[in-house]
């Protein structure tokens, strides 16, 4: 596989979204072919998941397995061979999401994913992660004045708080991946320091 793996992570409300399309339009000027999809969803199976991960109140376990479900899909379908074809796939999510919601906030313990994990991905692992941090009370702040919060959105200030320290730690543990962006910045701020790290891959 030759193209490069680039993976978008955060608490909800850390403002990833907003920098997606000068992550898009920064890698598309250098002519290769770039993909966006997202997790969960991306493929057609992948998003009638993620429909029911997002809405429907499920066993925390059930809602592991279904997040490594979608992924298996996204991988097969989407991922490998836009990488086998050279591309670049930016996804808005992948698995440290699923490290950071399920394992660090509902609980599923850290060996149950890895065995996911490498069940799923083998060794599969984004070249870049931009993790954009913001503090629990940001992301909070952020949220209410989303229109229709999802059921993670719906969540507690404890929750966030395990997220983010899971998030955190999965950077803490994997320098060479990750790029802790401070997104609790104005726009232009965080802008620039995304514009420097894609042009550093
Ligand atoms: P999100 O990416 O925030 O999309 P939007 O910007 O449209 O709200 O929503 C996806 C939600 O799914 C988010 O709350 C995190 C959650 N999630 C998990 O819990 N585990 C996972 O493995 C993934 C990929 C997402």
């Amino acid at each position: 596989m030759c193209g490069k793996f680039i993976s978008l992570e955060g608490m909800d409300g850390a403002g990833k979204s907003t920098h997606i399309p000068t992550i898009l339009n920064a890698l598309k000027l250098r002519g290769a072919e770039v993909v966006s999809t997202r997790e969960p969803g991306g493929t057609l199976l992948g998003e009638q998941l993620r429909e029911l991960l997002l809405q429907q109140d499920m066993h925390p376990e059930t809602e592991a397995l279904l997040m490594f479900a979608a992924r298996r899909e996204h991988i097969a379908q989407v991922i490998e061979p836009a990488l086998v074809r050279g591309a670049y796939v930016v996804t808005d999510r992948f698995a440290d999401a699923s490290f950071a919601y399920q394992c660090g906030g509902r609980g599923i313990s850290f060996e149950k994913m890895l065995d996911l994990e490498s069940w799923v991905q083998g060794g599969l692992q984004p070249d870049v992660t931009l993790l954009f941090d913001v503090p629990v009370e940001v992301s909070i702040q952020r949220l209410a004045s989303a229109r229709a919060p999802d059921k993670f959105e719906r969540e507690t200030a404890d929750f966030f708080n395990r997220i983010r320290n899971a998030y955190l730690r999965r950077a803490a543990d994997c320098p060479e991946r990750f790029r802790v962006i401070d997104a609790n910045r104005d726009i232009d701020a965080v802008r620039q320091s995304v514009e420097e790290i894609v042009a550093s891959i």
